[in-house]
């Protein structure tokens, strides 16, 4: 039996959907423990490709246990619509289970994550827009409403009708905007609530049964390292733990139950939404990089930010998450360029920096210092094994494991589920 964390190892849109899709193959329980519908994973199966944001994408797969853990927010009309549309396409949905714990995003946390953006001018966060932040708010200030507390028909109008005059209050007097009819969200919640409540279940007992019976259990992690709440590019960063630590807490299990943590990094670097990124190419390579990459949100399709491999990036990822594995996305994306370059430090006011550091003013000061090695011209799209790569392909995997410290169990070619090269056992 074996349990990985599988997490992004830089700004989030590493391709973990992709990898995830893969190992869930051969997983039994599918766990999603943290973040919410900001997140967006395509997987492509056959010639259909789902855009998948709160399901795990074990669901594609007939007979996955798929788990929405307890640190995860839920936006239960985002969930239902995600449900129907694998619903029309034939994908059987009955084996979600959706933790009680879980806490519920209302309309009054979409439109203050809107406001405050707004407000923020332009020292926005870039947020997705999705509430993510206000629930999570409302979670850590003990005024969050769970998915035991929706479906409870005694205790739901109580709490809702307490929260909606506290943040109408805030709407309209502190943010001037309009205020929320409570009877329409009560209604459309109920009717949520009727939807849902068969999917809920005391997850933690189903996860750690699932441990002790020696199953395959995948947590699936969103969102990236960097855009983790303490670890990340705060204030840059989500509201939520994307990083390996957060699985236990999120799912219910303990440390001792976790054998594996495999960090997923693109084979150069991307970022959404603002904040600092030293690698950052405002150049054609950036845009070439962006059109060949297709590097657009699954979410809110905007276009990402591109730049290098960044290796310091990289050694965190490693060390916060204590990564056993990593695994490299996109290589294909690469492939035309004729030097590609890594990361290996940066140089701050003439010292050289050899850590991510804490301070974002560092940050924005730090200049990457580069190692520069050839590029390859041919289409690696078919390659299924290293030997099928060029060696100029072959030595920058190399030197992305050197300089990052953690082996690379994976690399993908292309979109497709075949198209990956694998270099270890993934699972323990
Ligand atoms: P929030 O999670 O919507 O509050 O957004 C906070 C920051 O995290 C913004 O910079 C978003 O662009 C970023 N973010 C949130 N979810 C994702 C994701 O799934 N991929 C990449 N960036 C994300």
């Amino acid at each position: 039996m074996s349990t990985v964390v599988l997490i992004g190892a830089q700004w989030g849109d590493e391709g973990k959907g992709k990898v995830t899709d893969f190992l869930a193959e051969k997983a039994d329980l599918v766990v999603r423990y943290q973040g919410g519908n900001n997140a967006g994973h395509t997987v492509v199966v056959g010639d259909r490709e789902f855009k998948l944001h709160l399901i795990p994408s074990g669901i594609l797969y007939p007979g996955k246990i798929c788990i929405i853990g307890s640190g995860v927010v839920i936006d239960p009309e985002v969930l239902i619509k995600e449900l129907e549309s694998l619903q029309r396409r034939g994908i059987n949905t009955e084996n979600l289970r959706i933790s009680q714990r879980a806490h519920v995003i209302f309309p009054y946390h979409r439109l203050l994550d809107q406001v405050e953006e707004g407000r923020k001018g332009e020292n926005k966060i870039g947020t997705t827009c999705r509430g993510i932040g206000p629930a999570y708010m409302d979670k850590s200030a003990r005024v969050g409403i769970r998915m035991v507390d929706l479906v409870d028909r005694e205790v739901f109008a109580g709490l809702l009708e307490r929260n909606m005059e506290g943040k109408n209050h805030l709407l309209t007097k502190v943010y001037d905007s309009d205020a929320l009819d409570l009877n329409s969200v009560l209604g459309a919640y109920a009717s949520y609530a009727e939807t849902l409540k068969k999917y809920l279940a005391d997850v933690s007992i189903i996860i750690n049964d699932a441990t002790k019976q020696g199953k395959n259990v995948l947590f699936e992690g969103a969102q990236g390292t960097l855009l983790d709440l303490d670890h990340g590019t705060y204030p840059y960063v989500t509201s939520s733990h994307p990083t390996a630590g957060a699985a236990c807490l999120g799912a219910g299990i303990g440390p001792t139950r976790i054998d594996r943590v495999i960090g997923v990094a693109k084979a150069y670097t991307t970022r959404v939404g603002e904040g600092p990124f030293p690698t950052e190419l405002n150049d054609d390579v950036g845009t070439f990089i962006q059109n060949r990459g297709g590097e657009f949100g699954t979410t809110t399709g905007r276009p990402r930010r591109c730049g290098w491999f960044d290796g310091v990036v990289g050694r965190y990822a490693v060390r916060i998450n204590g990564l056993d594995y990593l695994a490299i996305t996109k290589l294909d994306v690469l492939s035309g360029l004729e030097k590609v370059k890594i990361c290996t430090s940066y140089r701050y006011r003439g010292e050289l920096m050899e850590e991510f550091p804490a301070s974002l003013r560092v940050l924005k000061e730090c200049v990457p210092v580069y190692e520069e090695l050839p590029g390859w011209q041919e289409d690696v799209s078919g390659a299924r094994s290293l030997e099928d790569l060029p060696s100029a392909a072959r030595k920058y995997l190399e030197r992305i494991e050197e300089i990052s410290g953690a082996p690379i169990a994976l690399v993908g070619v292309g979109s497709r589920r075949s198209q990956t090269i694998l270099t270890a056992s993934l699972y323990a």
